[in-house]
């Protein structure tokens, strides 16, 4: 039962949407592994922090295969993690601090040990079980082929074969068969999923690969890898994006809006930006995730595009834009910014995945700059946080915690590792459990040590020692969660022109400015009215220097 407002159906519009990956945030049971009551503990400091909601990755009852991602019961609570009883108490221990609390809800895959994929096991071929997943025969006189050469997402092939010699697909790891959104059980389970959590008072949803869920694989034989790549993505793909998706998510919606408020949802959506408003409209499930951000370098031109962009694709879809420069699928900001900016594609996406040739701890590749990342990630943050619309922060961020490199390969739990031979080693170093603490065991996370060892140097970017340092990235957060209370009365923002192509400026209507000096040089603004700033800075003479690499928020 959520005790906001009734008539609050707005209230993710520009909402400050905290992050957590609930195995690494806080252990209160000491087994090495974050929970439920962890989070429950930590509610004043979240609270503090500001935040208006939390969003929590996947807490359910999993092998672990993807970090939680591979869900074997939509309806639980992993026993490592607590029960749904430990649930509602962090609910209402949430609500009562005012902060929502969003979920994530993973369609386009089960667990391998759900009880649906093991029940499809058993059955065999043909069965009513296995038309909830994709199975297949194989190629070749004995159907011992694979039917297609495609690539899983964490690496190798998409297709795994059962005893009986069908192949199921797996656009993830083999422990994630993917489902069958044709299949009129699948819809009807997860519109149940959707209300058992509803009903108990969560306040909206996160979508996992939401553009995925429906298929049509109907063609024999399938394409291959190069031509699936080549076919557009524009409604008819035959895996990624198709228009039908939609239907799903109108009923979704459907039920979202019976509750009081209505539920809130927000897409994760790999899809061009001209098809992104699909997702982010009030039919459909309303906000999406704009992850332009992450693909930036520390760049005036790129971020100005961007936030242009993004905003006219949010006011046209009737939406808000979201900002997120970090979660649990990349590396941290701080370390991103301070590695050299990867090469580009033709198409101006990043050639490979930022940061990753630095985790391979190549001895002779980028040695990082510790302390410009830290700054130019503070500029960033604060600029985002100006802006109209709602943003994401990932659990450890608002303590500038870099990437973790310093893990070996026995210590790794990412597939991506297993799966690539170690040739990317994935997402593990922004997993890492939180430093609650200067010292001591496991930081702070819990009694007994911690499922990811944690590097020494944790401790100086510990909630104790930030909270004695009025400079760091914990204080700064809160100052800024805080001040953006005054400008969340409007959705807009107009550019302000600096002179400087390394200088943003915009403006909100409440006459609050944001200056971000992009570049190295200082500059020089007109102001006596500064209400922030990423690093220090002297007003003297009715002007502010503002250092390079630095935001001021400037009050109206
Ligand atoms: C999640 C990942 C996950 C994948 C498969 C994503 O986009 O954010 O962490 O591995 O979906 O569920």
């Amino acid at each position: 039962m959520s005790i906001f407002p009734a008539s609050d159906a707005n209230w993710w519009r520009q909402a400050v949407v905290y992050q957590i990956y609930p195995r690494s945030f806080a252990d209160a049971n000491g087994d090495g592994l974050g929970d439920i009551a962890g989070i429950t503990s930590r509610a004043d400091y979240l609270q503090q922090l500001g935040v208006d909601a939390v969003w929590l990755s996947p807490f359910y009852p999993s092998e672990l295969a993807d970090g939680g991602y591979d869900v074997a019961d939509y309806r639980n609570v992993d026993p490592r993690l607590g029960s749904l009883a430990d649930f509602d108490k962090m609910l209402s221990a949430l609500h009562s601090r005012d902060i929502r609390v969003i979920v994530d809800i993973v369609p386009n895959h089960t667990s391998d040990q759900h009880e649906w994929f093991q029940a499809a096991l058993k059955a065999g071929r043909g069965s009513p079980e296995r038309d909830r997943y994709i199975f297949r025969e194989g190629k070749g006189p004995n159907g011992d082929e694979i039917p297609s050469d495609w690539v899983a997402s964490f690496g190798g092939p998409s297709w795994t074969r059962v005893e009986d010699g069908q192949w199921y697909l797996h656009n993830f790891a083999p422990q994630q068969p993917d489902l069958n959104w044709s299949n009129p059980d699948v819809r009807a389970d997860f519109v149940k999923t959707i209300r058992f959590w509803a009903d108990r008072g969560v306040d909206g949803f996160r979508i996992d690969v939401a553009h995925m869920l429906v298929k049509d694989l109907s063609m024999d034989p399938l394409p291959t890898k190069e031509e699936l790549d080549a076919i557009p993505v524009d409604g008819n793909h035959p895996m990624w994006d198709r228009d039908e998706v939609q239907d799903v998510y109108a009923q979704w919606r459907a039920v979202f809006n019976e509750y009081d408020p209505p539920r809130m949802a927000v897409a994760e959506a790999w899809v061009a930006s001209d098809r992104v408003p699909r997702y982010a409209n009030p039919h459909s499930l309303g906000q999406s995730f704009n992850f332009d951000l992450l693909e930036a370098d520390f760049d005036a031109v790129q971020f100005r595009r961007i936030v242009t962009h993004n905003l006219s694709l949010a006011a046209g879809s009737g939406s808000s834009s979201t900002w997120v420069l970090s979660n649990h699928d990349v590396v941290r900001h701080p370390t991103r910014y301070g590695l050299p900016n990867p090469a580009r594609r033709a198409d101006g996406k990043p050639a490979i995945k930022h940061g990753q040739e630095w985790l391979q701890r190549d001895p002779d590749g980028p040695v990082l700059q510790r302390e410009q990342g830290l700054r130019r990630a503070r500029a960033a943050t604060t600029f985002i946080l100006g802006l109209p619309g709602s943003t994401y922060i990932y659990q450890g961020e608002e303590l500038g915690l870099h990437e973790v490199y310093e893990l070996d390969s026995s210590e790794r739990q990412d597939p991506t590792f297993f799966r690539t031979h170690g040739e990317e080693v994935g997402r593990d170093g922004c997993r890492v459990p939180l430093p609650w603490t200067a010292s001591g065991t496991s930081h702070g996370f819990g009694a007994n040590g911690s499922h990811f060892p944690q590097p020494d140097w944790f401790g100086k970017y510990s909630v104790e020692t930030e909270e004695g340092d009025l400079e760091s990235p914990l204080r700064m957060y809160r100052s800024a969660l805080a001040l953006r209370k005054q400008l969340e009365t409007s959705e807009t923002m107009e550019w302000i022109e600096t002179g400087r192509d390394d200088v943003l400026a915009f403006e909100r209507p409440n006459g609050w400015k944001v200056v971000t000096n992009f570049g190295t040089e200082p500059y020089a603004y007109a102001t006596d009215t500064v209400a922030l700033s990423s690093e220090p800075v002297f007003v003297e003479n009715g002007k502010v220097e503002i250092p390079g690499e630095t935001t001021v928020w400037i009050a109206g």
